[in-house]
């Protein structure tokens, strides 16, 4: 029989704290930062939904293609019964998992784990009406305070996609692969997506696009403060940016205060003054090479055993293991 379980991992007011702090810290900064986590209210990760369709995102579509190939031989190679996601979103490409690992007669349980509470409960229903047999342990957290790995028996397969670890700075990834490998045993496996390195104006276009979705997703990053701390943000008077990085290879998303203006935060009791042109970073989204991954990995105690590619080289899925 299907079973949905939900789990909320995180002490009560812990997400509304974690808030209150990043907006703290980040809005009185120089420059200024928001962390890119906030976007993923219930219209954010609609928004984020929406950009996987534009024809200037690829990353979406070349990591499904990979995930069509390889998904057999990762089913092979695991022999997981539980497939456990960080940041699963909609769960829409997890799907060539959950099949390949159900044709080859492992898959027990499916764990999503995701801070977006709406989008985390509405992909778990989806995929719970799917898979017959198949129990689903939906875990609201933030995977960088609390990864929610259940313990069940037989090896596990962690799948990080999408590319989201380009979304936390080095030494977050580093943390963050640190705890991860510690929570990890012998017999489980990590799965992982990487957005690669690639011509600057097809990345620019990725995150800048003619119909304007990414801006919208940028900006409701401001809607999220304006909702959770009573701030007055009119994200009319702040204008999208994205900017290619040579040095870090990333793309940061920025928002520019079109005007000199004041805002207010009551729930933190702050106001910030943003100038005409200044630039608030709510993003960075890093490009990878395959030595710079494996080189975290090892860093982080795991041995890559296989790396994939999408036909045209613009994104990578790699499986490690324990090192
Ligand atoms: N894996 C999906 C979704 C990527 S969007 C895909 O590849 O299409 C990034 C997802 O990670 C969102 O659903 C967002 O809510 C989630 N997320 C971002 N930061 C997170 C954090 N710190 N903890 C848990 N989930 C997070
Ligand atoms: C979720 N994450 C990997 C996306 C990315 O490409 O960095 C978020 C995103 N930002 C702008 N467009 C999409």
């Amino acid at each position: 029989m299907n079973q949905l379980h939900i789990e909320r991992c995180l002490p009560d007011g812990f997400l509304a704290a974690a808030l209150r702090a990043d907006a703290q810290a980040g809005l009185t900064a120089v420059p200024k930062t928001l962390p890119p986590k906030w976007f993923y209210d219930e219209r954010g990760s609609e928004l984020f939904e929406k950009i996987t369709l534009l024809p200037e995102y690829y990353p979406t579509r070349a990591e499904r293609s990979i995930l069509a190939a390889a998904a057999p031989g990762i089913a092979a190679a695991t022999g997981a019964s539980a497939l456990v996601e960080l940041g699963s979103g909609s769960s829409e490409k997890t799907r060539l998992l959950l099949d390949a690992l159900r044709d080859a007669g492992s898959l027990r349980s499916y764990v999503p784990v995701d801070v977006s509470e709406s989008a985390l409960i509405g992909a778990a229903h989806r995929v719970l009406a799917s898979y017959p047999g198949l129990t689903v342990n939906a875990v609201v957290s933030d995977f960088e305070a609390r990864l929610g790995l259940p313990a069940p028996d037989g090896p596990r397969l962690v799948a990080f996609l999408g590319s989201t670890i380009g979304n936390l700075l080095p030494p977050e990834r580093a943390a963050f692969l640190a705890r991860l490998r510690a929570g990890l045993r012998e017999d489980d496996a990590l799965l992982l997506g990487t957005d690669l390195v690639k011509d600057p104006a097809v990345l620019l276009d990725a995150y800048d696009d003619a119909a304007g979705v990414t801006a919208a997703f940028n900006k409701n990053v401001l809607a999220v403060l304006n909702a959770e701390l009573g701030a007055d943000f009119d994200p009319d008077a702040f204008d999208h940016m994205a900017v290619w990085d040579p040095q870090a290879e990333w793309i940061e998303m920025r928002l520019r205060s079109a005007e000199d203006q004041v805002v207010h935060l009551p729930g933190i009791g702050l106001t910030v003054q943003f100038g005409a042109g200044e630039q608030l970073r709510t993003e960075v989204s890093a490009k990878f090479r395959r030595d710079g991954v494996a080189a975290e990995l090892a860093a982080a105690g795991f041995a890559m055993r296989s790396w994939w590619t999408d036909e045209q080289g613009r994104f990578a899925l790699s499986l490690s293991v324990p090192a």
